[in-house]
């Protein structure tokens, strides 16, 4: 029976965190760090599921049932997508028979067929580096080629916003275009702007805070804050967004000083959202106390990672004050290939 795999990159927020859910730009970046899927066509038709790294284990059900009834917190981005990958196919497959382009009819799964995915994660669901995206992104790409029915980047990038969507009702969609696209993105809301940039040698740290953000929560409480204060909010969204561009413009010209300030001024606005926390608060000052040019939380806040940018020759003392104020270095390379196939 065919097997397909295919792995994509998490990611870091690296500016422009909340406001990118408000029609403003971010800046993000895909890590090396790598999320699996392997799918494998089955001669029954169930759809089968392990996903050790949120618990799912021997998690089976027909495939006709397959986005229906009640999923498992776990197993819900890899349901909803090979759900939305079947609708959707099925839709481009009829046009195309409609269009009577019968040799570009993709093949499609047979009644008596399934499909067991398997995800594996080099990186902890903990880190909030966009495992839901990566492991939607990865499903729904293996399905393509499983199946033999092209995706465009722009197509599964529409696929898997709408997977995201689905499941979480809110979000940017910067995550899935870090999986697919990978590479350092200058992004605005649902893939209206992905703009590759060529940033090299940014000499990142990165620290866990040993808590897991829950971003829902988290956008949540911002449009609650939003609602009170919108004047207020709406003008931090804005400051937010003219901090991206000033971003993109220091970090193209590999100006690190300009881009450690901005973090730093970001994070503020950060704070003032009210997604910042004590730990992550005390991890970016022991960096700053230590040299770095600039640091901020990466991501929805609370808890996750914090991200300094620091001088090359201060990056071991900057590393272990992080450590000192409770935090865990993850080592990780920046600018990562996007979705491939891995066989
Ligand atoms: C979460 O990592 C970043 C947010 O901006 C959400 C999003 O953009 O989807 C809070």
């Amino acid at each position: 029976m065919k097997k397909v795999i295919v792995s994509a990159p998490g990611k870091l927020m690296l500016f422009g965190e909340h406001a990118v859910v408000y029609g403003r730009p971010c800046l993000v970046t895909a890590v090396s760090q790598r999320m699996r899927a392997t799918i494998d066509l089955l001669d029954e038709p169930v759809f089968q599921l392990n996903a050790p790294d949120v618990h799912i284990t021997n998690y089976q059900k027909a495939m006709s049932q397959v986005g229906k009834g009640g999923i498992p917190r776990g197993a819900k981005f890899v349901e909803i997508a090979v759900a939305n990958f079947y609708s959707s196919s099925e839709a481009k497959r009829s046009r195309e028979v409609q269009n009577d382009n019968s040799s570009r009819q993709a093949r499609t799964i047979k009644s008596n067929q399934g499909i067991k995915v398997t995800t594996s994660s080099e990186f902890s669901s903990q880190f909030g580096f966009g495992s839901s995206s990566a492991v939607t992104v990865c499903v729904l790409k293996s399905l393509s080629e499983l199946l033999g029915i092209h995706l465009s980047n722009k197509e599964l990038f529409k696929l898997a916003y709408k997977t995201v969507l689905d499941v979480q009702k809110k979000g940017s969609g910067f995550d899935v275009a870090a999986a697919i696209y990978g590479g350092t993105l200058y992004f605005v809301k649902a893939g209206k702007i992905i703009e590759p940039l060529q940033i090299n040698g940014l000499p990142l740290i990165v620290g866990y805070s040993g808590s897991k953000a829950d971003t829902v929560t988290l956008m949540q409480q911002v449009s609650e804050k939003a609602k009170k204060d919108s004047k207020a909010i709406e003008n931090i969204y804005s400051e937010i967004g003219r901090l991206v561009t000033l971003a993109k413009i220091a970090l193209l010209e590999k100006d690190w000083e300009t881009v450690g300030e901005l973090m730093n001024k970001n994070q503020e606005y950060l704070n003032a959202l009210g997604v910042g926390s004590p730990k992550l608060n005390a991890m970016i000052a022991a960096s700053l106390s230590e040299g770095a040019f600039g640091a901020k939380l990466s991501g929805a806040g609370g808890g996750d990672c914090m991200i300094a940018l620091c001088p090359v020759k201060n990056k071991q003392k900057i590393a272990k004050a992080i450590e000192k104020a409770g935090g865990e270095i993850i080592n990780v390379q920046i600018n990562a290939e996007g979705v491939k196939l891995e066989t």
